[in-house]
């Protein structure tokens, strides 16, 4: 038996084990946080990739290999400019400093979803940061202008392109963006919504969903715990007995 705590410097520390080797986070709640201190939507979303450090940080931590985060998705370009814009902005920020962040942590970046429409600058600095981090061990895969549908529609595609005339399961798989990792075991939605959002359709197929109200931005190691906790106390079948 693999024990889920271990004992270092007087405190007790979470160190979770295989079975618990990748968390996907849809980070919902930026705006209703902002809204509640009389901020607008932009504040809120400059404290939530606070958050996303902090939490990506934390899940290293305590050994799981990879996270995976919804940060923008394909229908999010309905929103207003302005926000769409300071969302772009984060992320630009962020680019900037992930290679060298990445490498001191032993992480792989990946940025999933179909890049087209984002700008020649953000393409570029993204490939290069891919490029840089890919012989990283651990892995942290962002979801920008990610759709669910989209990413399954383009695997079909792209097996077409190899030469495949019949699809199987194992074609779509391979082809999607996150070929490079395993199956995420736990989906984390913050926010209080339990739906999908269009987020992981594939890869979901078995994984356990854990819910919170606890706006994104709000989000603590602690709410962390409980979560792995709660994963813990789960039995996982895959469709057996
Ligand atoms: C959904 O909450 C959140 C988003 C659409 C954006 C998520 C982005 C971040 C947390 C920033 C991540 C930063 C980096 C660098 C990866 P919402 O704004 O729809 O919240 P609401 O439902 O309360 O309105």
């Amino acid at each position: 038996m693999i024990k889920l705590f271990k004992k270092k410097n007087q405190t007790e520390k979470l160190i979770c084990d295989q079975r618990l080797q990748h968390i996907a986070f849809i980070m919902d709640g930026n705006g209703r946080w902002a809204k509640k201190r009389g901020m607008p939507r932009e504040y809120g979303h400059t404290q939530g990739a606070k958050t996303f450090k902090l939490i990506t940080d934390y899940c290293g931590e305590i050994g799981i290999n990879t996270v995976t985060v919804y940060a923008f998705s394909t229908e999010n370009w309905k929103r207003p400019a302005a926000e769409v814009n300071a969302l772009m902005d984060l992320f630009m920020d962020y680019i900037y400093e992930a290679l060298e962040v990445m490498m001191k942590k032993d992480v792989c970046i990946r940025f999933i979803g179909d890049k087209t429409p984002l700008s020649d600058n953000m393409k570029k600095l993204m490939a290069d940061v891919e490029e840089g981090s890919k012989n990283n061990t651990r892995h942290l895969n962002i979801a920008i202008n990610y759709g669910g549908q989209d990413e399954i529609v383009n695997a079909v595609n792209l097996a077409l392109k190899q030469g495949k005339t019949e699809i199987s399961a194992q074609d779509i798989e391979s082809n999607l963006y996150t070929n490079h990792v395993a199956m995420p075991d736990l989906i984390f939605r913050t926010a209080g919504e339990q739906r999908l959002s269009n987020f992981l359709l594939w890869q979901s197929a078995y994984s356990e969903f854990y819910f919170t109200d606890v706006l994104w931005p709000d989000l603590k190691p602690e709410d962390i715990d409980k979560a792995v906790a709660d994963f813990y106390s789960r039995q996982r079948r895959y469709g057996g007995l």
